[in-house]
């Protein structure tokens, strides 16, 4: 957008502005800003649409035990979309280190992008606004720098910091008032977190760290400084989101009434998306920090993998018995058990041998099956391992004390790549590479890359032991337990300190980015440790968590937190990694897991065996539950492509579709796949119910096809669940495509369509479907071939219904090939007398040839239901298909 006069957008915003100005922060906070830290305005400036400040140390400072204050400081502020707001505190004087531009690309601070009006109708605050920007952003002047950003429309103030900064070398510290009655807060992760609600009076503590998921409120493995406000009250539903783009350690605490930021390092570098639905503040957070990869079709298969495989028969024996007992299995997975002794690119000469694992994985292929294995970025030191030697040729690894930094990990002693160094990055490609002639393996797991360390190296100075000390495994242990030393350089000289939660992201994306050069095809990369921005190369899974229900219950809490950053494939490892899972546990946990989007069992060495088709019960809730989900598979995938164009998550939480109601925003033991699949799992033992709220509407069960809830408000309502069935629903309004499933989904892409069109109250629905080959790297695109097709549905006076397909795009050949054989439509309004269905295809009545009677089947007095079988409308011609009621 070019720059343009600003100033005509004035008057509209006074009255705002005023009140904005006069929002005072609570006495307390000011007479505590007056004692101890706190900075002055002494000048603000504009350029273009960038609002620039200038901050001075008033007083003599706060906390001197963290070290001297930093005396003069800049500001900046600038609406850089019509919904993104940036605002940037740092250091006048010295440059600060900050999140490199290749890893988030962004606008450099002095980019001007909207024609925003700065108005100063105080004296005492500036205002930055503009025409099509619903953020508005104030700074305070006086007594001390403060700032705050609200939503024009309603005026409501989303963020409001209090005086007290603190902006020291190895210490930032700010915090935000928040309406404690009326905002519920999203994000802030990695933890396992007993509700997906955040709790008030919680720490959430950043600081990448191999500590198992089984531990709730820790830092875990992946660092999101993100959160997501969904705001009750007067216009319920309004979200925005905000994102502090730092990679430094830190704790934000969270009171209910306010939020505190308590930062090791870096700059404080703030963006707000103005949301307003939750759906758009998602789309607005991945649009900066890039949209989540595709993924490959084949990767929303079923995917089985154990530490503690044994041997090929031991894999072999696997396959087979998910074969023998009609459970689809997509993918086979090893986790290090397959390497000699645990180096990277190696095979068990024994175990594992290289000739008969290359059978195996042909075999699977022939089968349309994959196989993954799992990497770690420690390399052995052993000088007969070519995998070392080269490293050292091309000296890839991370420095410290002026050699590399020697960690230990499974095969031993290792040195690890540093990914900040593009040579390592080409190094892991020529290696995976490599690899892939003797193993063409179809994806990769990479796995302790926080980085895990099994030695604790020593504090040698502040860097390694800052003088604030982050709640780093809730009991404030040093940066460096269990990882390298903060002290260890990078490439270009960047410390460890600064960049440790960059590890994951670094390798997801050397990894990424091997797989296509090795493959040309879609990569399928599953990552431990993860960042900001890791969903444009990776997956997720939860970590390692434990064999109990609790856990169970916690994984939809983090699952749906992951949608939220950005990375929307993600799961928890089935039936539980540690410890002994049981027979009722696992079956539950296939019938939850099955809605993962990425649906993996895993499980520990030491433990019990747990694949699916060991116990009765739990095969028979994996037949019913995955196939329900391989059913569902060309709405799943199409999820990813709406999750690669917008961001939205796959799995949601139910506040994504019904904003409006605030029963649904403490709402985790129940999730949406997309936007009207409800799961409502079984999370507890002994259980043969689940209490499920239903949002309002009209909901049908997917398995029956039956009405479970017609209701004008949100209700609760208690479900039966049979030891082998989950609840899972779909609201009217919505049309689904789904497929007859098969045991692998390169077979089930195959068959035939079904459409299932679950009528809302007024007798419409709509959907889409989203078609390609499922292994090109692009999905949609301007180059791809693919194909998109929407469907809408309304119902005639006489009750007739007409379902219609528009073909918004469409380059991929098969469309033309594969139909629709069948629509089922829910939720008819039953006719007043008995009568036959009158099929029309095209305009003209379809008959049976054989019988001459109309191909529709099945009507079920009562229940609303009609199937029309016997179709065959090619996916890529646009047709029209109307019911009528004779
Ligand atoms: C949070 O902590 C404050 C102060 O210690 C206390 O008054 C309040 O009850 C706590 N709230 C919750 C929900 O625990
Ligand atoms: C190096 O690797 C070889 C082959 O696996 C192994 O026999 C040897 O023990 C290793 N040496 C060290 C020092 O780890
Ligand atoms: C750093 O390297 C020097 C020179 O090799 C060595 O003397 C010193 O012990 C090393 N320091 C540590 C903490 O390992
Ligand atoms: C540190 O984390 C632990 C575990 O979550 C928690 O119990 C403790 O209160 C936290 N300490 C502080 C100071 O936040
Ligand atoms: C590091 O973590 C381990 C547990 O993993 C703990 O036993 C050890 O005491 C920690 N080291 C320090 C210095 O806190
Ligand atoms: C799990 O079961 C195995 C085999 O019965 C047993 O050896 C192991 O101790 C059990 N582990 C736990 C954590 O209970
Ligand atoms: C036509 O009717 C015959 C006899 O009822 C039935 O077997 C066949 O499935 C029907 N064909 C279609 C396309 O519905």
């Amino acid at each position: 957008m070019a720059p343009t006069t600003a100033a005509r957008t004035r008057a509209a915003f006074l009255l705002p502005i005023f009140l904005l100005a006069v929002v005072a922060w609570p006495g307390a906070a000011a007479a505590a800003a007056a004692q101890a830290g706190g900075y002055r305005v002494v000048s603000v400036a504009r350029a273009g649409g960038v609002l620039s400040a200038r901050l001075q140390l008033a007083g003599g400072g706060a906390r001197a035990e963290l070290g001297p204050d930093v005396q003069s400081l800049s500001l900046t502020a600038s609406l850089e979309t019509d919904s993104r707001l940036h605002v940037r505190i740092t250091d006048a004087d010295h440059q600060r280190w900050e999140v490199p531009q290749d890893i988030i690309p962004r606008n450099p601070p002095h980019h001007f992008s909207l024609a925003a009006s700065t108005t100063n109708t105080s004296p005492r605050s500036r205002v930055l606004s503009a025409a099509t920007s619903d953020l508005t952003f104030t700074l305070h002047t006086s007594p001390f720098f403060r700032f705050t950003v609200s939503r024009r429309s309603s005026g409501d103030v989303l963020f409001d910091t209090s005086p007290h900064l603190v902006f020291k070398d190895k210490y930032l510290e700010l915090t935000t008032a928040l309406p404690g009655a009326t905002a519920s807060l999203y994000g802030l992760g990695e933890h396992t977190k007993r509700t997906f609600r955040l709790q008030r009076n919680d720490t959430f503590t950043l600081w990448n760290a191999d500590i198992a998921a089984s531990n709730l409120d820790l830092n875990l493995y992946g660092s999101h400084p993100f959160y997501l406000d969904v705001r009750s009250g007067a216009g319920a539903g309004a979200s925005h989101g905000v994102l502090l783009l730092n990679s430094n350690g830190m704790d934000i605490e969270y009171g209910g009434s306010y939020l505190t930021y308590k930062v090791i390092g870096g700059v404080l570098d703030f963006y707000f998306f103005a949301g307003q639905t939750p759906l758009d503040v998602v789309d607005q957070y991945t649009q900066l920090i890039g949209r989540p990869a595709p993924m490959p079709y084949w990767s929303f298969g079923f995917h089985q993998c154990r530490y503690g495989y044994k041997n090929l028969a031991d894999l072999e024996g696997v396959v087979a018995g998910y074969a023998k007992a009609r459970i689809p299995l997509e993918v086979m997975w090893t986790d290090i058990d397959y390497m000699d002794a645990f180096k990277d690119f190696t095979l068990d000469p024994v175990n594992f041998p290289a000739g008969p694992m290359r059978r195996f994985v042909d075999r699977l292929h022939q089968n349309g099956q994959k196989y993954v294995v799992i990497l770690d970025p420690g390399i052995n030191v052993n000088e007969t391992y070519g995998t070392f030697i080269r490293g050292m040729q091309q000296d890839v690894f991370l420095k410290w004390n002026n050699s590399n930094y020697l960690g230990k990990v499974w095969p031993g002693y290792v040195y690890f790549p540093d990914f900040l160094n593009p040579r390592a990055a080409t190094f892991w490609a020529k290696e995976i590479s490599l690899f892939r002639r003797t193993l063409p393996v179809d994806g990769l797991w990479i796995d302790m890359n926080e980085i895990s360390n099994f030695i604790d190296p020593p504090t040698l100075n502040t860097i390694d032991d800052p003088p604030y000390r982050i709640n780093n495994s809730g009991v404030h242990r040093p940066l460096n337990n269990k990882t390298v030393p903060a002290s260890a350089v990078h490439y270009g000289g960047v410390r460890e300190y600064d960049a440790h939660n960059l590890y994951g992201f670094l390798e997801a994306r050397a990894t990424h980015g091997a797989l296509i050069a090795d493959t040309g095809r879609r990569p399928f990369v599953l990552s431990r440790s993860t960042f900001v921005g890791s969903g444009r190369y990776t997956a997720h899974w939860t970590g390692d968590n434990a064999a109990t229900w609790d856990d169970l219950r916690y994984s939809i809490n983090t699952m749906l937190s992951f949608g939220l950053f950005g990375i929307p494939m993600v799961g928890a490892d089935i039936c539980g990694f540690s410890g002994n899972t049981t027979e009722e546990l696992c079956s539950r946990w296939i019938q939850l897991g099955a809605f993962y989007p990425f649906s993996r069992d895993h499980s520990a060495i030491g433990t019990i065996r747990r694949e699916l088709y060991l116990w009765e019960t739990v095969a028979r809730s994996a037949r019913k539950a995955l196939g329900l989900r391989y059913r569902l598979l060309p709405y799943i995938y199409t999820l990813m492509h709406e999750a690669h164009t917008t961001g939205a998550p796959m799995a949601r939480p139910l506040f994504f579709s019904y904003p409006k109601d605030v029963n649904t925003y403490g709402v985790d033991r129940q999730f949406l796949l997309g936007r009207g699949v409800l799961v409502s799992p079984v999370l507890k033992p002994g259980a043969t119910a689940v209490d499920a709220y239903f949002p309002a509407g009209r909901w049908f069960n997917l398995f029956d096809y039956s009405l479970t809830v017609a209701s004008v408000t949100g209700k609760r309502v208690t479900l039966p669940a049979p030891v082998d069935t989950v609840n899972v629903h779909v609201a009217g309004g919505n049309i689904l495509p789904m497929q007859r499933p098969a045991v692998t989904t390169s077979r089930s892409r195959q068959n035939v369509f079904h459409l299932v069109v679950a009528l809302g109250e007024d007798g419409e629905a709509d959907g889409e479907l989203f078609l390609d080959d499922g292994e090109s790297p692009e999905m949609g695109g301007e180059h791809g071939k693919w194909a998109l097709v929407r469907f809408t549905c309304g119902t005639g006076p006489g009750g007739g219904v007409t379902v219609k397909s528009h073909v918004v795009h469409d380059s991929y050949g098969p469309s033309r090939k594969l139909v629709v054989g069948k629509v089922v439509f829910l939720g008819l309004r039953s006719p007043a007398t008995k009568g036959e269905l009158a099929v029309f295809v095209n305009g003209v009545k379809a008959a049976n040839s054989t019988t001459g009677r109309a191909a529709a089947l099945g009507y079920r007095r009562g229940g609303g239901v009609a199937q029309v079988t016997g179709l065959s409308l090619p996916i890529g011609k646009e047709f029209e298909l109307k019911v009528a009621m004779l």
